[in-house]
């Protein structure tokens, strides 16, 4: 620290507000215009101390050069928004997260970091560990899904993958948690929207991916651009000195998101760029991403005492802190280094794809595919550009193995009609697709969104097939069926898409999201028999708009539905229950669960339990199982959710096979916030259920009592 305490002592303040600083070069578009400016200059003149959107060795090494020109030659930390692949693309992170698989999520991230660390990257802006539960805001692409524990145990493995233990290694980002705390609750949806949350809400689903970051060594937190309950993350003094950094115990550098700082002054909060400076450094916001108001305004508010020197002391040692910890001041040159590794990059990429895929219904065993004369149809089919879905960093189109292309190789006789486009109202293509039917054993649809239409600045107010899609799976579902050959739907989306109609008439139906660079290799895998799907949700999958916000964590309220009785909760005109519930996802073998052994049945707060499951394939191919562990507390000193999922494991059965599958679950784990918001743990009797997804009706269960001291 020797190090960082000289140069702050000879830092003039321009050189600090530099280090406060991250600008956009031009290597991505990721938010409004910036400024511009010679950053090359800016740096050498070491009023620059941080950049985003660059990366290439070449590149990167000049900026180091530059820096090293200026008077103090302090490296300089840039960072990109590695979300889910550098150049190779995994599937988007609402895909992978279906895989529940901790050592899968780290595996990409790992390989995601060397990649960009060959490419001169220090710094990542993941894991987005934002809740989604409303499948209108297009951003519930970009993070891990509906629950707070699979969201925290996500939190954990991306943060271990990307920082590889230790930050000083060449082949390690620092990773940035976002966006700090609950964008999710977007109002009606809509992107960058006020959100007004509970602090139960807050401290049941918002807060645990967060902590579980911080518990992880994250380097990093970006604020959310919206308010919570009126007070704007990025100016949150309370939410990010007072539990970020206090309760959890956080010590790293907060990054505004882009232009945050500035936007104060429109969420009116500030007068001006002065207030708005002020009010970020007095929260605890350490880095100034594209606002400049830290070096255009914190000057003047110094002057007018709103800020003192040592407030900006504090946040220059964060900065220089986190460039120590990343070795930038020991070597700047060492990221940017030669990396071969594509062939196992891409077979990594194509192994996570496959076991992203989740197979929502499958009628008549349509799948995996009994003949080889196909007809491709659909305006995804041969779309490579949006197989990465939103967020690709440096990833190309032309990296993009297609469905065609991957159905293809899978040496399958392919008849392509792309019918109609994602969006528009061109019909004129779908009577080519009808005839591509002619002489095909099966018919794969493969609709959805573009890319761009999740992700940031996506919220969809009829978040449904969009364009003729629906028209064009209508009329191939009508002779498919005349003709008497399945058809597999394929859905390529961001979000769960209201498609009831759709999933009706389909035999089989496929998650899709957004695979990645390996999409087309990987969904021939599985629609051919290949590997069997192994993906389950990780939102719940709405039958209709007018049911969001749909969870599968909902506390019963006093009427809760009773079919049987008219003043119960339910609407007149659609079910309450999901189209699939969350943790879905069907696979080439057929599961049983034949019994469930809790022990033991009594325990007190410092005492553990035991759950054994039996479980047997009865199916005739060898498959994968993902087992969930919920539990629900019938009577406590607050209304507690239905089901709250506790663990996740997995087990691969071949055909006919039986298997047995434990966990174990300490009391401790079915503590809740109490009224104080503190852990309370609660003496009583528990449910312990466990299943294939979020239906109690597809769930076991045994009931335990947690005494208030250890059984004799
Ligand atoms: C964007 C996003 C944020 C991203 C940042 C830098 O506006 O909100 O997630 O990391 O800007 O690209």
């Amino acid at each position: 620290m020797r190090r960082i305490d000289d140069l702050i002592a000879r830092m003039t303040l321009a050189e600090k507000l530099g280090q406060l600083t991250m600008t956009a070069a031009d290597n991505a578009v990721t938010g409004p215009a910036g400024p511009g400016g010679d950053l090359e200059a800016e740096i050498a003149a070491g009023t620059l101390g941080n950049l985003l959107n660059l990366y290439g060795t070449e590149r990167v090494h000049a900026i180091q050069a530059a820096a090293r020109r200026s008077r103090l030659g302090i490296p300089v930390l840039i960072g990109l928004d590695v979300i889910h692949g550098h150049r190779i693309q995994f599937p988007i992170p609402l895909a992978e997260a279906g895989l529940f698989d901790p050592e899968a999520w780290r595996d990409s991230a790992r390989s995601a970091a060397l990649e960009a660390a060959a490419d001169g990257l220090a710094m990542t802006f993941a894991p987005m560990l934002d809740i989604a539960r409303d499948p209108r805001w297009g951003r519930g692409a970009e993070g891990p899904g509906e629950d707070p524990l699979l969201a925290s145990r996500f939190a954990a493995a991306k943060v271990a993958g990307f920082q590889d233990g230790d930050l000083a290694r060449p082949g390690a980002l620092a990773a940035v948690a976002k966006h700090y705390c609950g964008y999710g609750a977007v109002t009606a949806g809509r992107e960058y929207a006020a959100t007004d949350i509970s602090d139960r809400n807050l401290r049941e689903v918002h807060l645990p991916p967060f902590a579980a970051a911080v518990r992880a060594g994250v380097a990093a937190v970006m604020p959310a651009f919206t308010d919570l309950g009126g007070v704007p993350m990025t100016a949150n003094r309370a939410m990010i000195e007072n539990v970020l950094r206090g309760e959890f115990g956080f010590d790293g550098v907060v990054v505004s998101d882009y232009t945050a700082i500035n936007e104060l002054i429109k969420h009116g909060v500030a007068a001006d760029a002065v207030e708005a400076a002020a009010l970020a450094l007095t929260a605890g916001v350490d880095i100034d991403m594209m606002s400049d108001a830290y070096r255009g305004a914190l000057p003047a508010a110094l002057e007018r005492g709103l800020v003192s020197m040592a407030m900006i002391d504090t946040a220059v040692r964060r900065v220089l802190t986190l460039k120590e910890k990343l070795g930038l001041f020991d070597d700047p040159f060492a990221r940017g280094f030669a990396q071969s590794g594509d062939a196992q990059r891409r077979a990594l990429a194509r192994d996570v794809a496959a076991r992203a895929v989740v197979m929502l219904k499958n009628d008549g065993d349509a799948l995996p595919l009994a003949g080889k004369c196909i007809a491709l149809i659909g305006p995804l089919a041969d779309a490579a550009a949006q197989m990465r879905g939103p967020w690709w960093a440096a990833g190309v189109p032309e990296d993009c193995v297609t469905v065609r292309a991957g159905l293809d190789a899978a040496g399958l006789d392919i008849r392509h009609a792309p019918g109609v486009a994602i969006e528009g109202g061109d019909d004129a293509g779908i009577a080519d697709a009808l005839a591509a039917l002619d002489g095909a054993d099966a018919a794969i649809l493969c609709l959805g969104e573009a890319a761009v239409m999740s992700g940031e600045a996506a919220s969809r107010a009829h978040p449904h097939l969009p364009g003729l899609q629906q028209a064009l799976a209508d009329a191939v579902c009508e002779k498919a069926r005349a003709r008497g050959i399945p058809v597999i739907t394929v859905l390529f989306s961001g979000r769960p898409l209201i498609v009831p109609e759709l999933v009706e008439k389909s035999g089989a139906v496929l998650a899709a999201w957004f695979l990645g660079s390996e999409a087309g290799h990987a969904l021939a895998d599985i629609v051919t028999g290949r590997r069997s799907p192994s993906g389950r949700l990780a939102v719940t999958w709405p039958r209709a708009l007018g049911q969001v916000p749909l969870f599968y964590a909902q506390r019963p309220g006093g009427r809760p539905e009773n079919p049987a009785d008219h003043f119960t909760s339910k609407y007149l005109d659609v079910p309450n229950t999901p189209l699939f519930p969350f943790g879905h996802g069907l696979s080439y073998g057929r599961f049983i669960y034949e019994d469930i052994s809790v022990t033991p049945s009594r325990l007190g707060p410092d005492g553990e339990i035991s759950v054994r499951v039996d479980i047997a394939n009865t199916g005739a191919r060898a498959a994968g199982e993902t087992l969930f562990l919920f539990i629900h507390d019938p009577v406590a000193s607050v209304s507690r959710p239905v089901l709250e999922l506790k663990d996740f494991a997995k087990i691969t059965l071949g055909p006919g096979e039986k298997g047995m599958v434990t966990f174990t679950l300490a009391a401790a784990a079915l503590a809740f916030p109490g009224l104080d918001g503190k852990p309370l743990l609660e003496p009583g009797d528990f449910e312990i259920l466990v299943g294939p997804c979020a239906d109690r009706a597809q769930l076991l269960s045994r009931t335990i009592r947690l005494a208030d001291r250890e059984p004799v």
